[in-house]
């Protein structure tokens, strides 16, 4: 079982910036959910999505439907949107709650669209996401 895992899912590339940045740091390369739909094991897994009209990629929320504690036991949520209410992936933990899918931490990064916070996720957000993640794993993986 790889210790650390991450997938995405995206619409303008947002996640997939935070993905492979937060992939080359532990050295693993960052899962596209939609073109690898089937879940491998980890003990860490990062799931980065963005939240659109309010809700969760949808990629996302069937990619966690066929996650279980055999497979990941930690999950941790990182989400990019214009709005500091929206970043919460509600849905997706739902899911994963019920499967009994610990989520440990939630990031959120501002992740601009159209010109309501435009440039973002820039180089600055983005390195703030990988130590944070990093931070995360150093705890959850002792
Ligand atoms: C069609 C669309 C709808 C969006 N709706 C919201 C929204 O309701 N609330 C919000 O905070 N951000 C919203 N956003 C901003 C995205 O969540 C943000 O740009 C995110 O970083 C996109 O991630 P992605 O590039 O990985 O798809 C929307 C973006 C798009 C493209």
């Amino acid at each position: 079982m790889d210790r650390i895992s991450v997938v995405y899912a995206t619409k303008t590339q947002h996640s997939r910036k935070l993905a492979e940045a937060i992939g080359k740091e532990f050295n693993i390369e960052a899962i596209n959910a939609v073109e690898n739909p089937q879940p491998k094991p980890a003990d860490l897994l990062f799931i980065v999505g963005g939240i659109y009209a309010c809700q969760c990629n949808p990629d996302l929320l069937s990619y966690a439907e066929k996650l279980d504690t055999s497979i990941v036991r930690k999950v941790v949520l990182v989400t990019s949107s214009t709005s500091i209410n929206q970043r919460s992936q509600r849905d997706l933990r739902s899911i994963l709650e019920k499967k009994g899918i610990d989520v440990v931490d939630e990031i959120t990064c501002t992740g601009g669209f159209l010109f309501i916070k435009l440039g973002h996720p820039n180089k600055k957000d983005i390195q703030a996401v990988v130590e944070k993640a990093k931070e995360i794993s150093g705890s959850c993986l002792k």
